[in-house]
């Protein structure tokens, strides 16, 4: 029982969607950075993120190290090159720190490989068989939006820490979990008048299918304004959302991402939790930052929402929103970008019921900073 945390998020049947490409979860999500070692340090101390595996000079490896991190469901890997040129230096050098593989969990590498290349993706990498004393891996990829990649890894014969030439990495330092389970989304930034191509691109070519998409009308503001729709692999496990930017007063928040990202990457990964009181607790004392959350946002977030199970104060207290759909309702926050570049950031999720995005909250936020503003006189 301890180990079944699939009943956080029950498989549904996404209409629409095909399935040629059977996905069983997210295995990792791989960011090339420029110093894997302090950055391990960071997801380790203030987001409790558990050790796992390396592989570097010692385990044979000579260009570049990676550290293997978890949290229950959730498997980041951090690399940094060890010598100039290459791959991962010219990523770093275009978009700084930032997620380069949104690696899927599948039964068979090959046949998604194959399944999506004959749907028109581009090669990444062709399957390949990798092993040690532990089993063997098979890994494909395929390009998708920016320079991110989609591996799919067949692991099912493989027992090792995670992959054929990591090792075990198991230090004393081993900073307490903060509470969180799995990915709930993964959302892309693509530039002006590229959502519906990515779109289509995860419906033709990974057999996805749109759950929702809201407009410019539904969440633009005076100072920024996005348009959005979410693919759903079919079984609910993967769920994208693909934002574009759209004409605001001022300079969108995707507009911005795009200039400092130099393109299209992953903007936000939301990561959810069964308790969202304790989990944001415990990332503010360990120094995480998020958005300003004015309390006036307090003052009518009942009367949209009605009634919650938690206590409206400490939600207030700690900058939670809330949102609700037709079936329930969901609490959200959302960090500062975690890089200097005001690129990638995070959201902590708690899903009760909803199983939207939180959509209301683009426009009640933006309205309750105005009152703030009107009361200084500022506006
Ligand atoms: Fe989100």
């Amino acid at each position: 029982m301890a180990t079944d945390k699939t009943s956080l998020k029950l498989d549904k049947t996404i209409p629409g969607a095909e399935d040629f490409l059977p996905l069983l979860g997210t295995d990792h999500v791989e960011l090339y950075v420029g110093n894997a070692k302090q950055a391990a340090h960071y997801y380790q101390s203030a987001w409790g993120f558990q050790p796992v595996a390396y592989a570097g000079l010692e385990t044979g490896v000579k260009d570049r190290v990676s550290y293997v991190l978890q949290q229950d469901k959730i498997r980041l890997v951090l690399t940094s090159p060890l010598k100039s040129g290459g791959e991962v230096n010219q990523h770093i050098d275009a978009h700084g720190d930032g997620v380069k593989m949104v690696a899927l969990w599948v039964d068979d590498a090959t046949k998604s490989y194959n399944e999506t290349i004959k749907r028109g993706a581009k090669s990444y990498m062709e399957p390949q068989k990798k092993e040690d004393k532990d089993g063997e891996v098979v890994i494909s990829g395929i390009h998708t939006y920016g320079e991110t990649i989609h591996l799919f890894v067949e692991r099912k014969n493989y027992n090792g820490a995670f992959l054929p030439g990591y090792k075990v990495w198991n230090p004393d330092y081993k900073p307490a979990s903060v509470g969180l389970k799995y990915i709930d989304h993964m959302v892309g930034n693509v530039g002006w008048n590229e959502m519906n191509k990515w779109c289509e691109f995860y419906a033709n070519v990974m057999g996805f299918a749109q759950l929702i998409s809201f407009d410019d009308e539904d969440i633009s503001t005076e100072y920024t304004a996005l348009m959005s729709k979410v693919m759903s692999n079919g079984n609910g496990r993967i769920k994208f959302p693909i934002n574009e930017p759209a004409d605001g007063r001022k300079k969108s928040q995707i507009e911005e991402y795009i200039e400092f990202y130099n393109g299209a990457g992953v903007q936000h990964m939301a990561l959810a939790t069964d308790n969202i009181i304790e989990t944001v607790t415990a990332l503010k004392n360990r120094g995480v930052e998020f958005l300003y959350v004015p309390e006036s946002y307090y003052d009518t977030v009942l009367d949209r929402v009605g009634e919650i199970d938690e206590d409206l104060e400490p939600l207030k207290q700690l900058g939670i929103l809330i949102d609700r759909d037709d079936e329930g309702y969901l609490l959200q926050l959302f960090t500062k970008p975690v890089l200097d570049r005001p690129t990638m950031f995070f959201e902590i999720i708690q899903r009760k019921g909803a199983q939207s995005f939180g959509k209301g909250n683009f426009k009640a936020l933006f309205e309750a900073i105005e009152r703030e503003q009107e009361m200084r006189g500022t506006l």
